[in-house]
């Protein structure tokens, strides 16, 4: 029986699944920082979300730590060289979460082209304005998705029935155009992008990777939807292009600090403007996080424990 700490929320799932492969846990979602530290000396597990930054110091006393496993996708929390130096294994379950990710990002874009949000406050309130919710159709657009792992892969199928074109580009992946994607350069995202949707994690080279002047390489006025990752996309530049009409509407699931109640003078006015914006339409950070993903990330999670067999 090897002993596995878990820090964060999770599907109460987990402890049976563990208990079957012969990992004995325990479920501390109410931990804090310094009781970790604490404690992770005892563990040969530790399962996560993104509660806590598993960082050198964090890392310097898992003495006894063989595996790391992220009941999600992003792994930004995690000091991945380090976890290679003390040979530590490390988990995440992409697989989990990419449908109800995918479905929200899709049903994001439909809301975005078809002012359904805006359209349904203005009914509420007796307002009945058919020619200025007018919508756009997905059909014969084409959707540029920056990133292609499993959460892009994910978008593009789903996308199919709706007779787009979809164009990717991944830095670091090539040859993985098939017949729902088709693979191309940055140059052809900028030139024949019409909806952009990024899929990429965040890391030193992304953050704040999608600035102003990234905006203005793009020919045409576009759309936008964000489901990655909030650091990669500063809300001042953002700001500035939905003003100057190079972004012609924002979906965001996922902000540049999400912690709406702590932010500082600056961030609260960068804030305050997107959310007054009729161009923008927001959720919290809810894109993987559907009924069957909170389950699917723990089979997902557990079978890769069990395959590597970590014992
Ligand atoms: C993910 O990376 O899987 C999602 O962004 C959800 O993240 P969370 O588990 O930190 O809520």
């Amino acid at each position: 029986m090897i002993h596995c700490l878990i820090i964060d929320e999770m599907h109460e799932s987990i402890i049976p699944m563990l208990e079957r492969i012969s990992v004995k846990a325990d479920y501390r979602p109410e931990i804090s920082r310094a009781e970790i530290l604490n404690i992770i000396g005892n563990y040969e597990g530790l399962i996560i979300r993104s509660k806590t930054s598993v960082d050198k110091e964090l890392l310097s006393r898992a003495v006894k730590l063989k595996f790391i496993a992220r009941a999600g996708a992003g792994m930004d929390q995690i000091d991945v060289e380090e976890t290679e130096k003390k040979n530590i294994l490390l988990f995440n379950a992409p697989e989990g979460n990419r449908d109800a990710l995918a479905e929200h990002c899709i049903g994001m874009m439909l809301n975005l082209l078809n002012k359904i949000c805006i359209s349904d406050m203005q009914v509420k309130k007796g307002m009945w304005d058919r020619e200025g919710n007018r919508g756009y159709e997905l059909k014969g657009k084409t959707v540029g998705l920056i990133g292609y792992g499993f959460m892009g892969r994910a978008v593009a199928e789903k996308l199919k029935s709706f007779g787009c074109r979809v164009i990717a580009y991944d830095k670091y992946l090539k040859k993985f155009s098939y017949e729902y994607v088709e693979e191309v350069s940055l140059e052809e995202i900028f030139e024949e992008t019409d909806i952009l949707s990024l899929h990429i994690p965040l890391n030193e080279e992304t953050r704040r990777m999608i600035n102003e002047d990234y905006f203005n390489r793009f020919k045409k006025n576009i759309w936008l939807i964000n489901t990655a990752r909030g650091e990669i996309l500063p809300l001042d530049a953002l700001n500035k292009v939905l003003k100057s009409g190079k972004l012609r509407g924002a979906a965001l699931d996922v902000l540049e600090n999400e912690k709406l109640k702590d932010l500082n003078v600056q961030e609260r006015k960068n804030f305050d403007e997107l959310a007054a914006s009729e161009k923008v339409l927001l959720t919290p950070h809810v894109g993987g996080w559907s009924f069957e993903s909170y389950v699917r990330i723990n089979e997902i999670l557990v079978s890769k424990i069990k395959a590597a067999n970590v014992f």
